[in-house]
């Protein structure tokens, strides 16, 4: 198994040296335990392994308490979202991660599955949730003068831009869920009434954990869908952040489904928000819900 790096590249910077420092520190100690994941001894590495990742753990919560510092020092209006983002990660997300590893003695199917989850994460926090923290992505915790609907679309394409790398025109901005071919169907339900799903060309997907490594993957593997589904889920709160502004939202529930579904449930209610894109890499698309 080589995954390969994981790429720092300077559009992630969000402005602030110790705050992009530390970010591309992060990226290397995850590439770290990839590392140990890879060599051929494993067994004698199992000890390594759990260093590593004990080690990006302290550093992550230190690397939260600087950057919440800052959005402090600023003034900025999403401070309390932000952190509350930090302490999920902090006090659910790892605590889970790390008695499933130690239970299982660091196996490497939980450790690399640990990596994705991990890489996922930061990718989506820092494309979405940092950059915000500098304007470098719209914040949408002020208030708008064009509409949610023009905000959200600008989003979707800078995103497809700057990381995915694809050139995404809008095709259809009423988007009512004809099948998109060789994609695949991701909705996250929401406690707070709203489902989004978000439809992408397998390409695209595999592109994305391309980008991430620098390996070219040819189809889909386990750890590229635990990264895009990282990096889903924070695209999916940003934009529900957009709708919303202050709120905050708690995922109750995620699921891969098939095509067929959507159209049935667009026959019950027509979603808020529905577009869909054209791109080199096939279709892309966002609904979002309000039941
Ligand atoms: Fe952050
Ligand atoms: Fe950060």
């Amino acid at each position: 198994m080589s995954k390969g790096e994981i790429i720092w590249k300077d559009e992630y910077c969000i402005g602030v040296d110790y705050v992009d420092k530390a970010h591309k520190k992060l990226f290397e100690l995850v590439s770290d335990i990839s590392n140990v994941m890879d060599s051929h001894n494993y067994d004698n590495e199992g000890y390594a392994c759990m260093q590593a990742i004990n080690f990006l753990k302290s550093y992550t919560i230190l690397h939260f308490k600087e950057e919440e510092g800052y959005m402090l020092q600023i003034g900025y209006q999403g401070y309390y979202n932000h952190k509350a983002i930090h302490d999920n990660l902090k006090e659910v997300v790892l605590p889970e991660f790390e008695k499933r590893l130690s239970e299982s003695q660091f196996a490497p199917e939980v450790v690399e599955e640990f990596v994705a989850l991990i890489t996922g994460w930061l990718f989506g926090h820092i494309l979405i949730e940092d950059l915000a923290i500098t304007g470098k992505v719209a914040s949408r915790y002020k208030k708008y003068s064009n509409d949610v609907k023009m905000t959200l679309r600008k989003e979707i394409e800078r995103f497809g831009r700057d990381f995915i790398r694809i050139n995404a025109v809008l095709a259809d901005a009423e988007y009512e869920g004809r099948k998109v071919s060789n994609a695949m169907y991701y909705e996250m339900v929401y406690k707070e009434g709203y489902t989004v799903t978000v439809i992408a060309d397998k390409r695209i997907i595999t592109q994305i954990a391309t980008n991430i490594t620098g390996v070219k993957l040819t189809e889909i593997t386990k750890m590229a869908l635990i990264e895009y589904v990282q990096i889903i889920q924070s695209i999916a709160k940003g934009a529900l952040y957009l709708i919303e502004k202050e709120d905050s939202f708690e995922l109750i529930s995620h699921r891969v489904f098939e095509a067929e579904e959507l159209s049935e449930k667009f026959l019950v209610s027509l979603p808020e928000y529905s577009m869909l894109w054209n791109s080199e890499l096939g279709e892309l698309a966002l609904c979002i819900l309000k039941q």
